[in-house]
């Protein structure tokens, strides 16, 4: 597990925080609507289900999965689906639930998965955000953190396959 060096960079207790945030802003923006959060397999699965552990309001989930990067840090620049949705979204108050925003590409593609199955709204959440990168011509509506132009790992998010379980977020060197 150490072959790489990794270094602290957001604390278990600061995530733990910043959702705590983030789901107080659904609970009164949601308040007495039922909406359908859909997490991205595999990164964000954690993230999902901290935030809606804090949630009071109902809700349902569901998850779709893209090609991941493989083994590299950097995007292939190419995205596929390997799994869809198994729910119906017509006329559903939908929020995708993300656990990073690199380049972009991932999310512009879920947008126009989710928007052409007519949804009656749609937002997005994102524990992380690479703001140097990012360029997205809509808003991410939740944002745990903008963070600087640096491959993470930690709370959900691998490099090849691995570090999803560490607590906090760390960077690889
Ligand atoms: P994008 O399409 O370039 O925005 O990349 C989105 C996906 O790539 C994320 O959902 C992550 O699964 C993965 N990814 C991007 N940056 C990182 C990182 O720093 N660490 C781990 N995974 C990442
Ligand atoms: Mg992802």
């Amino acid at each position: 597990m150490d072959k790489e060096k990794k270094e602290i960079y957001i604390s278990y207790a600061k995530v733990q925080k910043r959702i705590k945030e983030l789901a107080d802003r659904i609970n009164r923006e949601y308040k007495g609507k039922s909406p359908i959060f859909i997490g991205v397999l595999n990164g964000a699965f954690m993230f999902l289900s901290d935030l809606i552990k804090e949630l009071k309001i109902d809700c349902e989930i569901d998850f779709l999965k893209l090609s991941s990067y493989g083994n590299k840090k950097i995007s292939s620049g190419r995205v596929t689906l390997l799994k869809s949705l198994n729910c119906d979204i017509e006329g559903r108050d939908i929020i995708v639930v993300e656990d990073i925003i690199d380049s972009g590409l991932s999310i512009k593609y879920i947008k126009n998965i989710i928007e052409e199955n007519n949804p009656k709204s749609l937002r997005f959440a994102s524990l992380l955000y690479k703001k140097d990168i990012a360029k997205l011509d809509f808003k991410i509506d939740y944002i745990g953190f903008k963070i600087a132009n640096k491959f993470v790992i930690g709370y959900g998010l691998d490099y090849a396959q691995k570090y999803r379980n560490l607590k906090g977020i760390f960077v690889l060197k």
